[in-house]
């Protein structure tokens, strides 16, 4: 019981009972790698780690009791060396078997498809009018957006005093140049550089200072054709746009020709669809008519042959302007032409 006495051996061999105890609490608590590492360097740290002070303190330990004192200190180095060991194992290999599964890639899970892009309605239309005169040989052509007055009003016959060079209708960028009003610019343009027979097809945009309505924007599309040949009269011009009213809406598809004036054209005349939309009883969007004007049209006007240097006597032509956005609207049940311009996806991604 020599212990009894030695007040710096009884003090040490409790701390080390302490020591074991508490390391067994500790270790039971600590469940990850983060943990264990702290414990490992709380007990044999370099600096202030539990064990080697033990060690320091062994030297003040009188000689006699140094074995026991040491040998418990070894007895419990060992042992919490190992249980460190065997735990911080186990810890480690249930780390690296999650973080694998996490990083597992089931290749059984549908795919998430990229988003494709859309045509617009109105491009759709604008292809198709292109493509069934393409296949009647026309020439596609686009005119300028920006036009002088003699292109968009003068050369086409328009009086100078004609309403529709009013800045009520027509937007003017400067006291030359407007934005066009109709796609019959490109008539002009044609017949001065090609000679005739001349068949051109000319798509773009148009612009006006409408009022927003169902029917109407400032902004819309129409694809303008044109034909100046030998013989040519408005049989032929019927046929054509019978044509490509059946491809654009089916063959039972109804049209009708109405006279009406354009200064360019005489006669002249404008084309309705039944309106799709009532079947031809009558609708908000057909204005109660049960038709839909979707183009204007007629035979070239000789004072307009003259104004590009071409023979009325010898050569003639019809022409026509088609409402892009009008066919586009009756082709997809789209009753309100501002579906068309507000860009929303919801809607664009249904074509
Ligand atoms: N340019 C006319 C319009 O915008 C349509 C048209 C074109 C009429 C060609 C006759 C001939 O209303």
């Amino acid at each position: 019981m020599a212990r009894v006495f030695c007040f710096r051996m009884i003090c040490m061999l409790d701390d080390i009972a302490k020591a074991s105890s508490d390391f067994d609490a500790a270790l039971a608590n600590a469940n990850d790698s983060h943990a264990l590492d702290d414990l490992r360097i709380h007990y044999f740290g370099r600096k202030g780690g539990l064990i080697p002070a033990f060690f320091s303190r062994l030297k003040e330990v009188p000689k006699e009791q140094k074995k026991e004192a040491g040998d418990a200190l070894n007895k419990l180095r060992d042992r919490l060396e190992s249980e460190l060991k065997e735990k911080s194992e186990r810890v480690a290999a249930e780390e690296a078997r999650r973080k694998e599964a996490r990083s597992i890639i089931d290749v059984t899970l549908p795919a998430r498809a990229p988003r494709l892009g859309h045509l617009h309605p109105v491009t759709i239309v604008r292809r198709e009018v292109e493509q069934i005169f393409r296949e009647m040989s026309y020439t596609i052509d686009p005119g300028p957006e920006i036009e002088s007055d003699w292109y968009n009003f003068e050369a086409l016959n328009f009086t100078p005093d004609h309403p529709a060079r009013d800045t009520q209708d027509t937007f003017f960028v400067d006291v030359n140049r407007l934005l066009r009003t109709h796609t019959s610019n490109a008539q002009i343009r044609a017949m001065e550089r090609w000679k005739p027979p001349v068949k051109v097809l000319s798509a773009g945009r148009v612009f006006r200072r409408d009022e927003i309505t169902m029917r109407r924007s400032p902004m819309f599309h129409q694809a303008e054709g044109f034909i100046v040949d030998k013989g040519i009269h408005i049989g032929h011009l019927r046929a054509t746009l019978e044509h490509v009213v059946h491809r654009l809406f089916g063959a039972d598809s109804k049209m009708r020709m109405r006279p009406s004036f354009f200064p360019f054209t005489e006669p002249s005349a404008e084309v309705d669809m039944s309106c799709v939309f009532c079947k031809g009883t009558g609708c908000g969007t057909c204005s109660q008519t049960g038709w839909m004007e979707i183009l204007g049209c007629g035979m070239i006007h000789p004072q307009v042959l003259r104004n590009v240097g071409i023979d009325p006597e010898e050569w003639s032509g019809f022409a026509f302007g088609m409402g892009l956005d009008r066919v586009a609207m009756l082709k997809f049940d789209i009753p309100n032409i501002r579906t068309l311009f507000e860009n929303d996806l919801r809607v664009l991604q249904q074509f």
